[in-house]
Parts: C-alpha cells; structure tokens; sequence
C-alpha cells in the first residue's frame, strides 16, 4: 500500500484545512515581476499550481543530496501520480558545492536529460540550491526560466527573493553570480519542520534583520509570539515569512541591482561577514549577523541616533531565540577590522555602515571609522 506524500513531518500542518491561508507576495519589477506565494502545503498541490506553465515545458526539479532523501523523492512521485516526468539533478549538500564545478556538471546533466530553452527549473532546498539553480538558469542556454521552492527559513525569507544568484570562488563567497529573478517563489512552510534549530535561527536572525531596518512591527510580533515562532506555529511562521518576504520585495523593487536602497538589507552583514569570515565559516552565518547586528546598533547608539533601550530590545530579542550577542575572544579586533576593509561594501575606501535611528529605520553612514567599529566591538564583547 501506498501513502500519499505529506510534505511537513511535524502534523501541524494539513494542507487541506489550512489552504486557506495562503498569502500572495508581490514584487513588482515590470516585466520581471512575480509573485510568492507563502502557506502551509503548497508542494503538496504543485502539480496543480504548474499547470499555467505547462503545456510542453519540461520542468527538471534542482535540489541538494539531503533534501533530496527527505523531499524530493516524494515532491517526484507526486508529480507521477499527476502524470508529469520530472527528472531530479542533484549535487552534495552544503557550501562546498556551491562552485563552478558542481554548475558545469549539472549544465552537462540537463543536456543529457533533453533539456531546452523551453525548459524550467525548480529549485528545492536552501540558499545553496537557490543560488546554484538561479544561477545555472540564469547561463543555460543564455537563460531559462527557474522556480524557487525554498525549504529552509533562511530561503524562504531571504535568499529565494530578490534574484541575486551566485557561486563561490576560492577567494570569496559569491563572487560570480548573476541578477535573475525566478519566475514565481512557492514558500512552504510546512517544510520547515525538519529543519534543525541552527539551520531555523539562522533564518530568524534574518527576520529580526528585517524588524530593525524596516518594521517596529514584526520586531514587535517577535517580541510577544518569539514561543509560536521557535515552534513554527503554522500561522505565525506563515506571517513571519509573508512579512520578511513583503519588506525584501519593497526594497528590491525599488532597488533591484543594489545602488542604494537595497544596501540597508546588508544590515548587521558589514561586521557580520567579518566575524564569519575570521572563524573560517565555523560560526554560522546567522550567529555571525546576529553579533554584527550588535555592533552596528552599538555605533548607532554611540552616535546618539539610537537609544540604549532599543539595544537592549534587539540583545534581548536576539538571545530569545538563541542567537549570540557577544564576540568571541577568538575573533580579533585586528581581524574584524582588517575584513571589514576588504568587505564588499567598502566603496572608495570608506566603510558603508548601515546604521538604525530607531526599530524600523535605517540610514547609510559612509564615514565609521576603525576607532568606533573597536569600540563597539568592546562592548559587545561585554
Ligand atoms: N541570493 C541571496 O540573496 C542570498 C541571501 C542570503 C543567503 N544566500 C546564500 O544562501 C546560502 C545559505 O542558505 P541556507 O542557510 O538555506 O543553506 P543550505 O542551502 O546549505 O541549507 C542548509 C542545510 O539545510 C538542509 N535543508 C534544507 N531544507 C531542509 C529542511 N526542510 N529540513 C531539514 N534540512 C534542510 C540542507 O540540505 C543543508 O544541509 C549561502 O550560500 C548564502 O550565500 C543568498
Ligand atoms: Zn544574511
């Protein structure tokens, strides 16, 4: 006997009570708008919901070695028993993947496999399969549509909007990379519940991102439902995501290629990277956002545009969920500033700090000097 798939172990969600609370997303971005669509069981009713994509078009479903033991197996036997062939790609879990070479060798897979200009690419898992399948549908063929179905919170509400793709270099973390926009998000979060603690506050640090540069609201939501959200309560994770994925769209919208605007999504990322980076990787990027959050509010503060009770909200908010909010001794001084300087976001010599002046408001500050950066680390350090 065969059971139906159910993608979601957790029983929270059944699809077919709670359809209702699908949200739509949209990011308008003229001829390259498309719209996200977040809720419980959303994979369970793909077949259907590809149908305006169809006819002809062959879909090839691009997903990493782990999600495709615990979903894509049955996402594919769903699609069967709809009577669509979906040929599955697949390459290593984890960063290390996330290369040229693991791009070539699914390039030269989808050959085999017929595919065309016509063709259309699913990506299910995490950042890494959405960079990676983004990207490669971005060059194959000079580009082909893709569709993002995000399984992890950090791709739900990150990584899956607002067309960055990429792949990482021996010097750097996404060093090529192309703007392509996926031609719709199917976010379901009835997926998230496999997802181990560190992979979900990884996402949630994102979340809280979103709440201090953009929304006292959802920081406020956090604040009193933090309990509903560390145990994916089906409506709030679904709110959570809608709101992250509203606040992305509005600012990529307005800033699709990151010539301003978009900058202030680097929040808490300027020391954040460089904390990442001096750990080798082995701190964990959303940790390392959470004490570069810190550090960012510290300067603000020190500035006087932020008042010290809004710190101590964003320390307490941060360690509700488990993130860190202090530096490790591991992590220099001489090494955060040393990789701030040669952080991305350095534009003719001078550091761009996203700095807050309140919950919910940002402003870009070109001249935060190495003293001030040290400073605040201090403190952080506690
Ligand atoms: N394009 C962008 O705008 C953007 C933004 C932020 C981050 N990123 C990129 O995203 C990547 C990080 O994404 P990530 O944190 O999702 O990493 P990831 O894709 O490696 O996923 C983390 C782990 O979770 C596993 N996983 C995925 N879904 C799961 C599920 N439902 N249950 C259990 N396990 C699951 C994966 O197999 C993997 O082992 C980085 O490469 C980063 O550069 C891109
Ligand atoms: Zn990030």
């Amino acid at each position: 006997m065969t059971s139906e798939p159910s993608f979601g172990a957790c029983g929270k969600c059944d699809p077919r009570e709670i359809a209702h609370i699908w949200e739509t997303v949209s990011v308008p971005l003229g001829e390259r708008s498309y719209d996200i669509l977040v809720g419980p069981g959303l994979l369970s009713e793909l077949p259907a919901l590809l149908d305006e994509f169809r006819p002809g078009r062959k879909f090839i479903l691009v997903t990493d070695s782990n999600v495709a033991d615990f979903l894509a197996h049955d996402l594919v036997a769903l699609f069967e028993s709809a009577g669509m062939n979906v040929p599955v790609v697949t390459f290593p879990a984890g960063e290390e993947s996330k290369c040229m070479d693991t791009i070539v060798s699914m390039a030269r897979e989808m050959i085999a496999l017929g595919a065309d200009r016509g063709s259309v690419i699913l990506a299910l898992g995490g950042g890494v399969t959405g960079d990676m399948a983004g990207f490669l549908a971005s060059v194959f063929m000079r580009g082909i549509e893709f569709i993002q179905l995000p399984t992890t919170l950090l791709a739900q509400v990150d990584s899956s909007v607002g067309g960055k793709t990429g792949v990482d270099l021996p010097e750097g973390k996404n060093l090529l990379g192309t703007f392509a926009q996926p031609a719709r998000v199917y976010a379901d979060i009835g997926v998230l519940c496999t997802l181990p603690a560190r992979e979900l506050r990884n996402g949630i640090a994102e979340v809280i991102k979103y709440g201090m540069i953009w929304s006292e609201d959802l920081f406020s939501m956090l604040e009193d439902n933090w309990w509903d959200v560390i145990n994916l309560e089906p409506l709030t994770t679904a709110e959570i995501v809608k709101q992250s994925c509203t606040i992305k769209a509005d600012v990529v919208s307005r800033d699709e290629r990151e010539g301003g605007l978009r900058r202030i999504l680097n929040f808490g990322h300027t020391a954040g990277h460089a904390v990442e980076a001096s750990s080798d990787y082995s701190i964990p990027h959303g940790e390392a956002v959470s004490m570069g959050m810190m550090v960012a509010a510290c300067i603000s503060r020190n500035r006087g545009l932020l008042p010290p009770e809004a710190v101590s909200r964003l320390k307490a908010l941060l360690q509700r969920f488990g993130l860190p909010t202090s530096i490790p001794g591991t992590v220099t001084d001489e090494d955060i500033i040393r990789l701030i300087q040669h952080d991305k976001k350095v534009r003719d010599g001078k550091v761009h700090f996203v700095l807050c002046n309140a919950i919910g408001k940002t402003l870009i500050a070109d001249d935060v000097s190495s003293e001030e950066v040290i400073r605040a680390v201090t403190e952080v350090r506690g």
